[in-house]
């Protein structure tokens, strides 16, 4: 599994380097990512949507992503997180977590959990 991640301000990007630093997984951004199997992690933007550069990205690589999750703030109420939501309900993609800003110590182990239960 490669995690392959989308992040502005770098919450993600840390997230994604947590959880496949701890399995010994490849971990990039979008325009490295060379296909495979792939646990796709994202932010959520504008009023709950899913950045443009990850929709681009879906509808290039959909069918290879395994599960998604998608970063934001509780700030943001029913908003909060909504990308995954979205990418779950548009492309049919499982959603694996919604994390607060760069996700906690259980987001974490959940995530890890699932990836393991993949393999
Ligand atoms: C302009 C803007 C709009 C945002 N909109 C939302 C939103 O609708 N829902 C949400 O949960 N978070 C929203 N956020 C918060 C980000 O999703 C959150 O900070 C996330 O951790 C950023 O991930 P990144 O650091 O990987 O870029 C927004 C942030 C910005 C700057």
């Amino acid at each position: 599994m490669i995690l392959v991640y989308d992040s502005l301000t770098g919450n993600t990007r840390r997230f994604a380097e947590r959880v496949g630093g701890a399995l010994g997984l490849p971990v990039m951004p979008l325009a490295h990512y060379p296909g495979g199997d792939a646990l796709l992690l994202t932010y959520t933007f504008g009023q709950g949507e899913v950045p443009g550069s990850t929709q681009r990205f879906l509808a290039q690589h959909a069918p290879q992503v395994r599960g998604v999750v998608s970063s934001g703030s509780y700030h943001w109420g029913t908003n909060f997180g909504r990308a995954g939501r979205r990418i779950a309900e548009n492309w049919g993609i499982p959603l694996v977590a919604i994390i607060n800003k760069a996700g906690s110590q259980a987001d974490l182990e959940r995530v890890q959990q699932w990836i393991v239960g993949q393999s």
